[in-house]
């Protein structure tokens, strides 16, 4: 199984799908929701998916309303142009990474396997892990492990790397830091360690910031934008951009005091996994599903 759809329900509900309507899958993955968005097109809608992931492209649907984009999501305007696209009736976004690609002990993303610190999606890109471990200053590694792994300990985690560098290996590098892991929360250090680290490879954050930018402009009015998250910071960026339009939250009010905002909210909380959905996917865990309706 490539991966499990989370929030498969709520996601396809949160789109409002009009059956011929143009949508956009932009994290295909194992095209679960890709999938169901499909089932709910007519013969003249169409569904176009962006994944970064070259081994995503094996998962491709055989439907003539379905386009596959091996492309990074921050293209999306683009990439639309290219296919003559003028505006989407959703956008739908279920960040980070795949259980699959998880468990490719090879693209180093679990701290389960030894495998080389590699952590790209996409495989174009030049930049590894091993190249951030090594050469990253001691600065950059603990904003990196801080901002992006919560790790409150960033600093010394910062000495370890610069003293015992160069790593080649994922289990030679978390070998130099398990001496400072918590004790019984070891596992839980490492992963923050291993996000932190992914989140700077694939540089999410701004892939992220440029996504929400391109979506506001490409979705048609009552449009849907439709977004998982599953890192506070991610989440917090997608809950200001939709509350203001940027991500710093602050809404701005035209000459006579009216908001000036691109959206409106459909989900003023988050909707997070219940027991029976945690149990349906372990990785709904952490996830946050926020919806908001262009105006
Ligand atoms: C959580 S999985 C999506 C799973 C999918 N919803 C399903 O049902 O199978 C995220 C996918 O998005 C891709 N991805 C993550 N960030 C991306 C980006 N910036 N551009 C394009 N693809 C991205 C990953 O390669 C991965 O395959």
């Amino acid at each position: 199984m490539y991966h499990i759809p989370v929030f498969l329900e709520s996601c396809i509900a949160g789109l409002n799908i009009q059956p011929n309507g143009l949508y956009v899958d932009v994290t295909f993955g194992g095209g679960g929701h890709s999938t169901a968005i499909l089932q709910h097109l007519n013969e003249e809608g169409k569904l176009f998916a962006f994944d970064q992931d070259a081994d995503a492209l094996q998962n491709a649907i055989d439907d003539s309303r379905f386009t596959l984009i091996h492309q990074n999501f921050r293209y999306l305007k683009n990439f639309l142009k290219y296919y003559k696209i003028e505006k989407a009736n959703g956008i739908l976004a279920d960040l980070g990474v795949s259980s699959y690609q998880f468990d490719q002990p090879e693209k180093g993303f679990s701290t389960r396997f030894e495998s080389s610190l590699d952590m790209r999606m996409d495989q174009r890109n030049d930049k590894t892990a091993a190249d951030i471990v090594n050469d990253y200053e001691w600065e950059s590694l603990t904003r990196i492990l801080r901002t992006y792994g919560e790790l409150d300990n960033a600093a010394k985690i910062a000495d370890i790397i610069v003293q015992q560098r160069p790593f080649s290996t994922t289990t030679a590098f978390l070998s130099a830091l398990s001496p400072i892991a918590p004790r019984h929360r070891e596992a839980k250090f490492a992963a923050q360690i291993f996000q932190a680290l992914r989140i700077e490879v694939n540089d999410e954050i701004n892939a992220l910031k440029d996504l929400l930018t391109q979506s506001a402009e490409m979705l048609a009015v009552n449009g849907r934008l439709v977004v998982m998250s599953y890192h506070s910071l991610e989440d917090r960026l997608v809950k200001n951009f939709m509350k203001s339009g940027n991500f710093e939250g602050n809404i701005e009010k035209d000459f006579f005091g009216n908001p000036l905002v691109p959206f409106h909210c459909i989900t003023r909380k988050p909707i997070v996994a219940d027991e029976i959905e945690m149990e349906k996917n372990s990785r709904s865990r952490s996830v946050k599903l926020r919806i908001a309706e262009k105006i």
